[in-house]
């Protein structure tokens, strides 16, 4: 039985004062630097250059690079931390320290020592993005089913095909690209690889035009017979699917955090809007219809961030039952940030429709955290293949 040790139990089951100083850290530098600049990001679907600027003056852009490569060596609640409160003043600056995270965590969980160091350095120093190709047109929630081609060729690999919905495609330098090695063995045939942005016959297709996260490049990433040195494979021929499918396991519960700031930031709003606004002559704060819309957004949102913060525990701790944490906190949060943002935009009434308030973008950007990183459907099928025992 666990015993009382005097103060040290206040200390259980909560983020260390590390954890909560990186918070006021980042929220103040977001609150100054990347929130000013979130509505004409969106409004212009212009990447946020200011935010990328200021996360990496104070290393906020990669903090999940382990400290051997150059990085600061955060731990997975550290960056949930991170992640959260970019989010929670500008979804699409947030993607910056996500996919990064995403596109470089095969190389850390299954590349070579060599590969690690020729990456994960410039990433680190902020030289570098990451961006994760996994998608294509007709190979979406069925990710096995890719086309994209790789074909050994004396000691280079010879890739083609066309990668879809890749974040921060164009910006990013470096690119992890699943392939197809074997077809006729389907996940047991795929292969993971670096590419670079330069090498010859890499394109970008336009970007595509979305409903929110305007401000983080989506394009499709084209591969026309690109020539890569064999040695940029990551881990052994066939255990890309693996790699990939590890990956998420982690960076699902990234997507996590960034619904949790999204949905912290439209309740931040709608909480001091309805202590200004007046109806019936007095705030609508004081009806109790608007405080159990209140009290409700709060309570779903904190659920939400016991279990992301719990599944980043276990993606730290990399646990057995990761998988089904990183699925659950992942559709969980989404959904919880979809309905919280909704609200918000109710709660702010006609002004919650229009433009001139953030919480209409909030509940835009809210609405891709339920289909990114796998659709909320895909994360049911993930967490009933891997129930807790
Ligand atoms: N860890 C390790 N290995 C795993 C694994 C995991 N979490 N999940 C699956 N595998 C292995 C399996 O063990 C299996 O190997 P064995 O045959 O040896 O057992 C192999 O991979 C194939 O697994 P499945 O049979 O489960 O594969 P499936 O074809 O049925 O697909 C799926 C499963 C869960 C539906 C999977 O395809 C999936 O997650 N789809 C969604 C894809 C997705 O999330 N895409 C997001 C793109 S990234 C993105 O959105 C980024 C962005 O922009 C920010």
């Amino acid at each position: 039985m666990a015993k009382s040790t005097g103060s040290s139990e206040f200390d259980l089951y909560r983020p260390s004062e590390e954890h909560d100083m990186l918070r006021d850290a980042v929220r103040s530098l977001a609150e100054a630097k990347i929130g000013p600049h979130a509505a004409a990001v969106d409004e212009e679907a212009r990447f946020p250059q200011e935010a990328l600027d200021a996360l990496t003056a104070s290393d906020l852009h990669a903090v999940h690079v382990p400290e051997q490569y150059g990085g600061t060596g955060a731990d997975a609640l550290a960056t949930v931390i991170v992640i959260e409160e970019v989010a929670r003043v500008c979804a699409s600056s947030s993607l910056i320290p996500a996919v990064n995270k995403l596109g470089s965590l095969p190389l850390i969980l299954s590349g070579s020592e060599e590969l690690k160091t020729k990456y994960l350095g410039p990433l680190a120093k902020g030289d570098a993005m990451f961006s994760y190709c996994l998608s294509e047109p007709d190979a979406g929630s069925d990710a096995a089913g890719m086309k994209t081609r790789a074909v050994r060729d004396g000691d280079s690999y010879v890739l083609n095909g066309v990668k879809r919905w890749i974040t921060n495609a164009g910006v990013s330098e470096y690119y992890t690209v699943m392939a197809v090695t074997d077809p006729g063995k389907r996940s047991k045939g795929i292969s993971a690889f670096v590419v670079e942005k330069s090498d010859p016959g890499v394109s970008f297709g336009a970007p595509e035009k979305k409903l929110g996260i305007k401000g983080s490049p989506t394009r499709e990433v084209y591969l026309d017979n690109v020539r890569i040195p064999a040695d940029r494979m990551i881990g052994a021929e066939g255990t890309g699917f693996a790699t990939a499918m590890q990956t998420l396991d982690h960076t699902r519960v990234t997507i996590a955090a960034q619904a949790l700031g999204i949905a912290q930031g439209a309740l931040d709003y709608a909480k001091g809007y309805v202590q200004e606004r007046k109806q019936f002559g007095k705030p609508i704060a004081e009806f109790q219809g608007v405080q159990f819309m209140l009290a409700d957004m709060a309570m779903k949102l904190e659920a939400a961030r016991q279990l992301t913060y719990a599944a980043a525990a276990k993606s730290e701790r990399v646990d057995s039952d990761l998988t089904f944490f990183g699925a659950a906190a992942k559709c969980y949060a989404s959904d919880a940030a979809m309905e919280i943002t909704t609200d918000a935009v109710q709660l702010l009434g006609g002004y919650g429709y229009t433009r001139d308030y953030p919480v209409e973008r909030m509940m835009r950007d809210a609405k891709i955290t339920q289909i990114y990183e796998g659709t909320n459907q895909v994360q049911r099928i993930v967490m009933a293949r891997n129930l807790p025992k």
